[in-house]
């Protein structure tokens, strides 16, 4: 082709859609940033979870959440009638929580640099699965120790309606169509936002069945 053909070429090509969206001033979506990790990711979930497996939790107001929970670091989060909290122990067997997974450390990593978080340590992965109807309510992280690090979100399987609000309950959410391989981070102005995830529809994912996976990667100690 000549130059000339390319050009032309180049002018009637759709744009391919932008990798990094911005919906924050130091809040990004880094669209499929999560493909290419995507088979030792899997392998290492099905070792943490055989160790830590899922469960439901129940929030400090008695409620049975409708996402079940597992964790993987040196501390994992967990909630029951006597409040939230961080544990380096998994409540339900006495052990620690299962190592986190190098794949899992070096994908957070990547993620929260290319959002131009640089240094991001975490020592925290929580493991969210949501089955379709499961949905989690607008709230703040907030029982870290410090709000100095970003919160570097993956999902993996059926899509979400991921809310991003402000910094009060009540203010308007936008709303962010999250698909597999995506990854949001927020942090710095925008660390302490409200987010939530609306009831996820009825589908079935080509790699993860009827469910989306989410890892929440935080720096908790
Ligand atoms: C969370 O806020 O812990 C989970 C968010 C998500 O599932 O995308
Ligand atoms: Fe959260």
């Amino acid at each position: 082709m000549s130059p000339f053909t390319l050009d032309l070429f180049a002018d009637t090509e759709p744009e391919p859609p932008p990798k990094r969206e911005q919906i924050g001033e130091q809040a990004c979506v880094l669209r499929g940033f999560a493909l290419p990790w995507l088979d030792s990711l899997l392998t290492a979930l099905e070792e943490v979870l055989a160790v830590a497996p899922f469960r439901q939790m129940v929030t400090p107001g008695g409620f049975t959440m409708s996402v079940a929970l597992s964790s993987c670091g040196a501390l994992g989060w967990t909630t029951d009638r006597s409040g939230y909290k961080y544990t380096r122990n998994d409540p339900q067997t006495g052990q620690p929580w299962p190592k986190m997974p190098d794949v899992f450390f070096e994908l957070a990593k990547a993620a929260a640099r290319e959002a131009g978080f640089t240094d991001f340590v975490p020592d925290s992965c929580l493991i969210n699965r949501y089955v379709p109807g499961a949905k989690m309510s607008l709230h703040q992280d907030k029982d870290e120790g410090s709000y100095a690090a970003p919160i570097v979100s993956v999902s993996l399987g059926l899509p979400a309606t991921f809310l991003f609000g402000g910094f009060e309950r009540s203010d308007k959410s936008q709303r962010v169509p999250l698909l597999h391989g995506d990854i949001v981070v927020w942090g710095g102005v925008d660390r302490l936002r409200y987010h939530g995830v609306l009831p996820i529809k009825d589908g079935h994912h080509p790699r993860l069945g009827e469910q989306r996976i989410n890892f929440t990667f935080r720096k908790a100690g």
